[in-house]
């Protein structure tokens, strides 16, 4: 592992927090409203909607609660969350993360190099690779808070790309370290492109 990527995994490792576990059973009732959008197990069907089936549970829980805070802006979650306790977001996401996320396929004509990318970043940009933090097969480290790439929608990860380049709807929410802005930045929409579709056939 390079010395970039110990640091960051330091960094980002601390910046933990504190949550009540989960209790699946009672999330499953609890995020019924949520499958209009994300699907009732979690795999949406629309592009835009990110599947939220087989994310880490940490992972969910800290965007959950950015997205209620108003940190993170998601629109078509307006007043969702509001009535929602610490303990309904943490049975909301022991819930998605239980379910098995589906895959998409990857464009062919792209996927080469959205796989270098992914799998070998860019020396001479300084950029890490994927895998450092999302693993080889992009089921990411539920324990650190790192998410589940693999399989999700190529639009929706794209957007995430640019929105942390472009710090936007509040995707400045990647902590201190800034680990997924610094990375985003050295991307060019090529690469975006590319490294979506090939996390879209990631499995
Ligand atoms: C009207 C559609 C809609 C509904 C209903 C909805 N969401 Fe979402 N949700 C979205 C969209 C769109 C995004 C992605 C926004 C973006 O591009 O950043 C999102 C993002 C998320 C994310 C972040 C996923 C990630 O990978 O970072 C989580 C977690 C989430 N929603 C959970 C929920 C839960 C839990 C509910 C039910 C209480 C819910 N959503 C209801 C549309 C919806
Ligand atoms: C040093 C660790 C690290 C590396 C390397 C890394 N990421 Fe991340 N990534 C993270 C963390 C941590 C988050 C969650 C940030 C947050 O809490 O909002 C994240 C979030 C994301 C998200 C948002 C996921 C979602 O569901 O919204 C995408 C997309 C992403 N990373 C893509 C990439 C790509 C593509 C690369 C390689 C070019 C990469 N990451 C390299 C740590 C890393």
């Amino acid at each position: 592992m390079n010395k970039l990527i110990v640091s960051l995994l330091l960094t980002v490792g601390i910046s933990g927090f504190a949550h009540a576990a989960g209790d699946a059973a009672a999330g499953q009732a609890k995020a019924a409203v949520c499958g209009a959008c994300h699907g009732p197990d979690g795999n949406s069907m629309a592009p835009n909607f990110p599947k939220l089936a087989g994310q880490g549970e940490r992972y969910l829980t800290k965007q959950l609660h950015d997205i209620k805070s108003g940190k993170r802006t998601v629109l078509e979650m307006t007043g969702l969350l509001t009535n929602l306790s610490d303990q309904d977001l943490a049975d909301i996401a022991a819930y998605f993360a239980s379910q098995k996320g589906s895959v998409g396929a990857a464009d062919p004509k792209i996927v080469a190099r959205g796989e270098a990318l992914f799998r070998g970043g860019n020396l001479e940009k300084g950029l890490p690779a994927c895998t450092g933090c999302h693993s080889p097969n992009g089921a990411g480290n539920a324990a650190a808070g790192f998410p589940h790439l693999g399989g999700q929608h190529a639009q929706y990860i794209a957007k995430q790309l640019t929105d942390f380049r472009k710090e936007e709807a509040g995707r400045n929410n990647d902590g201190d370290a800034m680990t997924m802005r610094t990375i985003a930045r050295k991307l060019s929409d090529e690469d975006i492109a590319a490294v979506s579709s090939y996390i879209q056939g990631l499995h």
